[in-house]
């Protein structure tokens, strides 16, 4: 039985591109998410889509998930996970006349029958996981923040750094990134 709802809607006062990159910043989910994450190892990175493993935590069980994730540029995310049941989660950053983000995640889940009458109780945790998860993002994003200026994303451009999709973001966000002198060669997408 599927049961849509939106999880959250919210704010946050970097931009879209900030969101974007702690999105597809592989390393961080590890260690920056550890409480709710445990395990995250990446499958199959493709131009848009990705295969990935992670262990989730959800009311204190560990759910060794398959998730399939699909970034539609320059700001939507789509992801489905089999476990414990399907979810399907749409994720939309869009920017605000002020230069921030509104963030609105979308999900449906096909919850077995006997599950049905649970799911505002299923709906209150999932919203409490996603707001500690996003806390935590922000709380990294205003560290960052600190010490290297405010919308700084160049660190996620780096050669070093492992961002997936990394193509196609600099392909939708070029001139904003070009205009932070950053030199996109091929050196750069790599
Ligand atoms: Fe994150």
């Amino acid at each position: 039985m599927i049961y849509r709802f939106r999880l959250t809607e919210d704010e946050y006062d970097y931009d879209v591109l900030t969101a974007v990159t702690a999105y597809l910043d592989c390393e961080h989910y590890a260690w920056l998410h550890a409480r709710n994450y445990s395990h995250y190892e990446i499958l199959e990175d493709g131009p848009t889509t990705s295969r990935i493993i992670q262990h989730s935590k959800y009311l204190g069980i560990t759910f060794k998930q398959h998730h399939f994730r699909e970034y539609l540029p320059p700001s939507e995310f789509r992801m489905s996970s089999d476990k414990p049941f399907p979810i399907y989660t749409h994720t939309r950053f869009t920017e605000r006349a002020d230069g921030g983000v509104h963030r609105t995640v979308d999900v449906s889940v096909d919850l077995p029958w006997p599950l049905w009458p649970l799911r505002g109780l299923l709906a209150a945790h999932l919203r409490r996981y996603d707001a500690r998860v996003y806390g935590e993002d922000a709380a990294a994003a205003e560290r960052r923040a600190r010490y290297l200026g405010k919308n700084n994303w160049l660190w996620a451009f780096r050669p070093s750094q492992f961002l997936l999709h990394k193509d196609a973001v600099i392909a939708a966000f070029r001139e904003q990134i070009a205009a932070r002198g950053l030199v996109l060669d091929e050196s750069a997408s790599q």
